[in-house]
């Protein structure tokens, strides 16, 4: 076994990311009663931390065992009915996958399309919201991890709530890495996977619910539910007493990450994300390596760049034999020419030089 591989450090694909030490050695802990005291104490803690990091005072933030994606159809079930008119951004593969969940799921879905690297503009959203009419809700990625992109949360949120749409937001790579500020932005549903910048293992999907939302999915009875039932969690949730048996080391290894970024600061913890992508990005550029993002929407988390000498696959080969790094090819159409690298979760500057140094080795 290359030992350089099992070095969580090196593994820069956006996601899964390496684990925080002090989620490793959550992971150890051995199972309590499910609904005895400790468990009960985590989930008051967790609520706390996991508001703010959403930059929510009175949001609910409920955990399913699930992936990112789960929160798509989750989302779905609780605020909409089947026929329902949906706005959905798609500027990537990720927006195209909440796209597709809510055609398959029966919904009136109006996509919006733009050329890969770039995001989706209040003015597109806001005629697509107006030719589709009566649009429930709009769907947008925040972080397009298929393209690098960051699309204007907050602008395009606008658009959907003056023609009084609900807005859900997949946060999967930017939750813990970037603002959301849930309640200023007034969303209803923000959706992550814990594998990104939560530094956790895949497996819990993690859904903040505003007010709005949580009475929507009260009225709301077009979809039968019952582990996606939201109302259900919302009660677990104040209750601290889980439906089923909760994944408990899942939240075991959330409580801590979640400890370990109110050591950091959540304040600083954004700063980091910030820091480490215009690291990452000027580090890229001084080597001459090609951006594929428009320069106004570059993510912090997730950087997307032309893969060097031509094929993203070899090249990702060359680095891991060579270097012992991880990088991560690009994806649906992007497979075969673009690389991508994450700069999120528990990440800093040497293990980004490190990258660096490797490309810039490799494309030579
Ligand atoms: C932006 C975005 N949305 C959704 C998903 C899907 O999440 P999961 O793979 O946890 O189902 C991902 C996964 O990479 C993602 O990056």
């Amino acid at each position: 076994m290359d030992t350089r591989l099992s070095e969580g450090r090196w593994l820069r694909i956006p996601g899964p990311t390496p684990l925080h030490p002090q989620v490793v050695k959550a992971l150890g802990h051995e199972m309590v009663p499910h609904r005895g005291e400790l468990i009960m104490g985590m989930m008051e803690r967790i609520q706390v931390t996991a508001r703010k990091v959403h930059g929510t005072e009175s949001g609910e933030v409920l955990l399913w065992a699930g992936t990112g994606t789960a929160g798509f159809e989750a989302s779905i079930v609780n605020l909409c009915n089947p026929g329902d008119k949906v706005v959905v951004t798609c500027c990537g593969d990720f927006g195209d996958r909440y796209a597709a969940t809510a055609e398959k799921l029966g919904l009136d879905v109006k996509r919006v399309n733009v050329p890969w690297g770039t995001a989706v503009s209040p003015e597109e959203l806001d005629a697509a919201i107006g030719e589709h009419g009566d649009v429930v809700a709009v769907m947008i990625t925040h972080n397009e991890t298929s393209t690098g992109v960051t699309q204007d949360v907050a602008a395009l949120a606008k658009v959907a709530k003056s023609h009084g749409a609900l807005v859900c937001v997949d946060a999967v790579s930017s939750a813990a890495a970037l603002p959301i500020n849930m309640d200023e932005n007034d969303l209803d549903w923000v959706l992550s996977g814990a594998q990104k910048a939560w530094m956790c293992p895949p497996g819990l999907m993690i859904s903040a619910l505003s007010e709005r939302a949580i009475a929507r999915s009260k009225e709301t009875t077009g979809y039968p539910r019952f582990i996606w039932d939201a109302p259900t969690m919302v009660d677990a949730s104040r209750s601290r007493v889980h439906p089923t048996t909760p994944p408990e080391t899942h939240l075991f290894a959330f409580d801590a990450a979640l400890q370990a970024m109110e050591e950091e600061g959540i304040d600083q913890l954004f700063a980091r994300h910030k820091r480490l992508g215009e690291f990452f990005r000027a580090g890229l550029k001084d080597i001459g390596i090609e951006l594929v993002a428009d320069e106004a929407v570059r993510s912090n988390s997730v950087t997307a760049f032309k893969a060097p000498n031509g094929s993203a696959g070899a090249f990702r080969d060359k680095v891991r034999e060579q270097w012992g790094i991880e990088l991560a090819v690009g994806q649906a159409q992007w497979a075969d020419s673009v690389m991508r690298v994450g700069t999120m979760g528990w990440t800093y500057e040497p293990e980004l030089q490190a990258t660096l140094e490797a490309i810039e080795a490799a494309a030579k």
